[in-house]
């Protein structure tokens, strides 16, 4: 990624070109091998995952023994470490490039499995014929989502599969250089990606849209944030500093999708917000910001954005654990102290 140009590429393409010719499982296969497959290659890529789908069912059995209120991102998390007890290579680096197209595969089906048990219905098996995107949306509704549909979701994960050391990426880059297994990495990958000022940050515009639901209130709520000193959710970014490369990709699905469903409104609320923002406080949307709306016409629970982007991410979350083991050196930064060095220890009795 390149700050400075607002440029983001996967292995030396640019990820705008991804977006307009690619698809997920393509853009998966180059962030694992470091370069685009051959149709044979991605036609077996592809059969390796419609394989891989299902979820062993001692962990479908613990993901019903959660309570139905769990955040679906902490279920995701749980069984994405709980699946390393039902995977006997899980330590094993010969197959790694195996586990990452497994859970990769695996994922949407944590999530769309806890979906279900959560409303008390029976989950719904994956459609092998699918793609990795509509495969989801079939087994969220039960019903084969339409070409457009698909192929939203499916760009916004090519645009969500990876950028650079990011928290969450470079939180599994540490725990792998400790030599732990894939799992654990992941787990450590979404525990941090759920915060609310990384991939959290979906869910926490929708929340926002939803509280303003009036365009004439988007002043009014946007100083109200700005004079107790809140963050706007969707807006800043640590490396661009202009608007994110991904963000023209997503405002156009979003705008597409609601023109779709026919309801303009989170659009155009979505539209004043960002205008405003930049205005006010000269400060750009996120990819955050467009997902929320499109997320939202796609009919995804606003509480399962950010398993949106952890499904996506998981492709640039193994390829790194991949080359952190291959270029391994324990990831160990120094502190700085700046107390004083001078300290007596005080037996308790005499401290006051
Ligand atoms: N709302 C209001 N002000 C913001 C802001 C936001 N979303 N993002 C940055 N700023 C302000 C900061 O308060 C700071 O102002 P100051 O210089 O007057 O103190 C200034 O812009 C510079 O921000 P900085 O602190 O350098 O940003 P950062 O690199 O530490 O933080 C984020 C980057 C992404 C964590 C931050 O922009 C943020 O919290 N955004 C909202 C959450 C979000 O959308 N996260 C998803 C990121 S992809």
């Amino acid at each position: 990624m390149d700050g400075l140009e607002n440029r983001l590429v996967y292995r030396g393409i640019d990820v705008g070109s991804l977006a307009e010719h690619s698809n997920y499982e393509e853009v998966a296969y180059l962030l694992l091998h470091g370069s685009l497959p051959s149709q044979p290659q991605l036609d077996e890529f592809k059969r390796k995952m419609a394989v891989n789908r299902r979820i062993p069912a001692g962990v479908v059995t613990l993901i019903g023994s959660l309570p139905h209120s769990a955040a679906p991102m902490d279920v995701l998390r749980t069984a994405v470490s709980a699946m390393a007890m039902f995977d006997r290579k899980a330590d094993s680096r010969e197959s790694l490039v195996q586990t990452a197209i497994e859970l990769i595969a695996q994922a949407p089906t944590i999530v769309t499995t806890y979906h279900h048990i959560r409303n008390s219905r029976l989950s719904i098996e994956p459609d092998p014929r699918l793609g990795h995107a509509a495969n989801f949306l079939f087994t969220l509704k039960g019903i084969e989502p339409d070409e457009q549909d698909a192929r939203a979701l499916d760009v916004c994960w090519v645009l969500h599969a990876d950028h650079g050391l990011n928290a969450s990426t470079f939180a599994a880059r540490v725990t792998a250089s400790a030599q732990s297994d894939m799992y654990a990495a992941l787990t450590t990958a979404i525990g941090t990606l759920k915060g609310t000022i990384h991939g959290g940050a979906n869910q926490k515009v929708m929340e926002m849209l939803l509280d303003i639901r009036d365009l004439n209130r988007v002043e009014e709520y946007l100083g109200n944030l700005l004079k107790h000193e809140r963050k706007i959710p969707g807006f800043g970014h640590r490396i661009y500093k202009g608007e994110d490369p991904r963000v023209s990709y997503l405002r156009r699905l979003a705008e597409t999708l609601c023109e779709k469903t026919r309801n303009m409104h989170w659009f155009e609320l979505s539209n004043k917000l960002e205008e405003t923002v930049i205005r006010e406080k000269g400060l750009y949307p996120n990819m955050d910001f467009y997902s929320a709306p499109l997320y939202y016409a796609l009919g995804i629970p606003v509480d399962m954005f950010t398993t949106m982007f952890a499904c996506s991410r998981m492709a640039g979350w193994t390829g790194h654990i991949i080359e952190q083991y291959e270029l391994n050196r324990l990831i160990r930064p120094l502190g700085d102290y700046v107390g004083s060095l001078k300290r007596e220890y005080v037996p308790i009795e005499n401290r006051k």
